[in-house]
């Protein structure tokens, strides 16, 4: 079946058939792109097509497409394990293992392959754009296309240009991901790039009071109250200590070891432990017979959530502070990309800058740790009781 709309529509490949990219795929084909899925690996790709026909089969009995849009959008998808498939693509996203020599490799054969205009992007998390374009004879076409987990259904798209991206290239990226229903952020081509960096205290100081004693229930109780869906102990759980874990190190290595970003030994002995959350169905919590324990009521603390929320705070007005991208999408990326009940900085602006500066000095009072340093951005909006939005 053809379908019309597809007519206009530049071809897209996607490589690599796992979590990321069959979820990315599907999103092109919804939206009328031909295109490629390519995976290294038979039974991968065999999965992640499953699973995209799985996912819109799911949307028709919802009544959320009607059967002939799906049959129209699977129309579309042409899945290979062989990666010549892609000649003839205007847009190559990648999704394969997190591996800068594996990336490189792949993007050196798409190089000879694609047409000179072709755009290849990375939905890389922590591989800086600069090191995938390094080695490219274009650098101007790699761009950082990063989407979120399950990519039909988050919002949020951070688009990462490299110094050598052609501005161009990040325009037709963004407005690609426009067109698929998505809100698109440009982010500084930075460890963790917008939303995986402000959000490593919600884990790392949650993971710092725990260490001092202080139950998981109550900790998740106090964030819980201040509206977050989820507690840190609970969302660390769901997303797996290991790859969490794997996240703050290499922030934490490729900001120099600062130590606002240290990784928590606490942390480290549950993945050496295997608890690594409800994939092993024992984490901070223990899923064995089911969830209820997760449940058990606790009490919210002020000063727990204070302290976590003037410590997220204190890391969004730096990554303003350093430009990575402008208050009003860094605080778009925290709400859509990983649902924060309100965006950081209009948070500070609600409770003043004045009060967080109070919190972060208390603590480093308390601690004498650089960690709790509070932003030069926060203390000059303190002192002249600005706001980060007039
Ligand atoms: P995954 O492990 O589910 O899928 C990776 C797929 O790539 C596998 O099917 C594998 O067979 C295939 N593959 C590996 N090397 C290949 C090659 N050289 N050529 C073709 N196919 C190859 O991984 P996932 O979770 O989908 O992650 C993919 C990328 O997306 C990584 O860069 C990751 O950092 C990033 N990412 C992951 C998110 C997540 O929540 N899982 C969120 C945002 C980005």
């Amino acid at each position: 079946m053809t379908n019309i709309a597809s007519e206009n529509k530049e071809q897209i490949s996607v490589i690599g058939a796992g979590t990321m990219g069959s979820g990315i795929a599907q999103l092109a084909i919804i939206h009328g792109h031909p295109t490629v899925l390519v995976d290294a690996n038979e039974a991968s790709l065999a999965r992640g097509t499953d699973a995209i026909r799985k996912n819109l089969d799911r949307d028709v009995e919802k009544g959320r497409k009607t059967a002939q849009q799906v049959a129209s959008a699977l129309s579309l998808l042409t899945a290979s394990s062989d990666i010549a498939k892609c000649k003839g693509s205007e847009i190559v996203i990648e999704a394969i293992v997190e591996s800068l020599p594996v990336k490189e490799e792949l993007f050196s054969k798409l190089e000879s392959l694609l047409a000179p205009g072709a755009i290849l992007a990375s939905n890389t998390s922590s591989l800086s754009i600069a090191a995938l374009a390094g080695s490219r004879k274009s650098p101007e076409r790699v761009v950082g296309v990063h989407f979120f987990n399950p990519a039909p259904l988050m919002k949020l798209v951070e688009i990462v240009p490299g110094l050598l991206t052609n501005p161009s290239v990040t325009a037709r990226c963004s407005a690609l991901v426009t067109s698929w229903g998505k809100t698109s952020v440009c982010a500084k081509d930075t460890p963790g790039f917008i939303v995986n960096r402000v959000a490593r205290p919600f884990y790392g100081e949650a993971l710092r009071i725990a260490e001092e004693g202080l139950p998981y229930a109550s900790i998740d109780a106090s964030m819980k109250d201040l509206g977050f869906k989820m507690g840190p102990f609970e969302l660390m759980d769901l997303i797996g200590n290991d790859i969490n874990y794997a996240v703050t190190c290499s922030v934490f290595e490729s900001f120099y070891y600062d130590s606002r970003y240290r990784p928590s030994i606490l942390q480290r002995r549950m993945v050496e432990n295997n608890l690594l959350g409800r994939k092993t169905k024992h984490g901070y919590y223990d899923y064995r017979s089911g969830d209820a324990a997760v449940l058990s009521a606790s009490r919210p603390s002020v000063e727990i959530s204070d302290r976590i929320l003037a410590m997220l705070i204190n890391e969004a007005a730096e990554a303003a502070r350093l430009q990575i991208a402008s208050p009003k999408e860094i605080d778009l990326a925290m709400t859509l990309g990983v649902n924060y009940p309100k965006g950081l900085l209009g948070w500070c602006d609600e409770l003043g800058a004045a009060k967080i500066v109070t919190q972060l000095d208390a603590l480093k009072a308390r601690y004498g740790e650089e960690r709790y340093r509070a932003s030069p951005y926060l203390r000059d909006l303190a002192a002249n009781n600005g706001k980060f939005f007039k």
